[in-house]
């Protein structure tokens, strides 16, 4: 292919140009064949710090590290041509000091080669957001719902109900533009509140479990396709059931290996066994 007509992945430009009009579309992705699958379809892949719960089983996000971040941010990168690839700082990765957010932020964008990085947090993020947009690293905010600080918030629940929260929350979300993060992900909070908060901040918010109106929507992959069936939140919208057809598939194979219906001899090397018959086209 020449460098002409190679493909051009999106910006992060593009993505904050994208506010009030077609939904950005972004998916979370952990792996190069995931990539490589859902390329195509969206705007933005993200390699969330969920990775931890759905790939490796943790009860939260709090025990993945950057090195496990920095791993499959590469293999998503080999497997992505086209899509703007953001990577989430791991939980104990940037809150300590904006010095430490740089260098590990820095660490990232060297070895994987995306486009930027998330972090969770408001107002008390945002000094650290001003750094490092500074410096030259792309910032997607998230508020709202915050996984990483499953711990104080004394685990998961919608957010926004209570007045004082609900104002809490547009600060964090208006903190978060005026440091200058590109985009924002708005999780888990009541319907208005994210519908609101779109109308106000001038870059766009992307929803989980958060409203329509949002300027783009994002949902883990596995979760989508059915992969993932610990749990299904609210928010999610099954598009394929891949969790049940790989048990079967499973299931099928270990029957067939018993009973040796499987290998035959047209799965082995070194034997005349008949090829499939080709089948007439008219
Ligand atoms: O870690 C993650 O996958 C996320 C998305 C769900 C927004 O933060």
């Amino acid at each position: 292919m020449s460098v002409a007509t190679k493909l051009k992945r999106i910006s992060v430009p593009q993505i904050t140009a994208m506010k009030g009009g077609t939904p950005v579309v972004c998916l979370t992705a952990y792996t190069s064949l995931t990539a490589v699958l859902l390329d195509e379809s969206v705007d933005l892949l993200l390699v969330g710090d969920s990775l931890g719960m759905v790939l490796y089983g943790m009860d939260s996000t709090l025990g993945v590290t950057l090195d496990m971040m920095i791993a499959h941010g590469q293999a998503v990168m080999r497997g992505s041509k086209r899509a703007c690839v953001i990577v989430d700082l791991p939980f104990g990765s940037y809150q300590e000091s904006k010095e430490s957010a740089f260098r590990n932020s820095a660490r990232v964008m060297k070895e994987v080669g995306c486009s930027g990085v998330k972090l969770e947090g408001g107002v008390e993020m945002a000094e650290t957001i001003r750094f490092l947009t500074e410096r030259g690293i792309p910032v997607l905010g998230h508020v709202g719902l915050l996984p990483q600080s499953v711990n104080t918030a004394g685990g998961f629940r919608s957010l926004g109900r209570g007045e004082k929260e609900a104002a809490a929350i547009v600060d964090d979300a208006k903190a978060v533009a005026d440091a200058g993060a590109f985009a924002m992900v708005i999780e888990g909070t009541v319907e208005p509140l994210a519908r609101q908060i779109t109308g106000i901040v001038p870059v766009p918010t992307i929803g989980i479990g958060a409203s329509p109106a949002c300027d783009g929507q994002i949902l883990v992959t596995e979760d989508l396709t059915g992969l993932f069936s610990d749990f299904k939140p609210k928010f999610v919208k099954r598009y394929a059931e891949l969790g049940r057809s790989i048990a079967e598939a499973g299931r099928e194979y270990a029957e067939e290996v018993r009973a040796r219906r499987f290998p035959t001899l047209e799965h082995c090397f070194g034997t005349k066994a008949a090829k499939p018959a080709k089948v007439d086209p008219s």
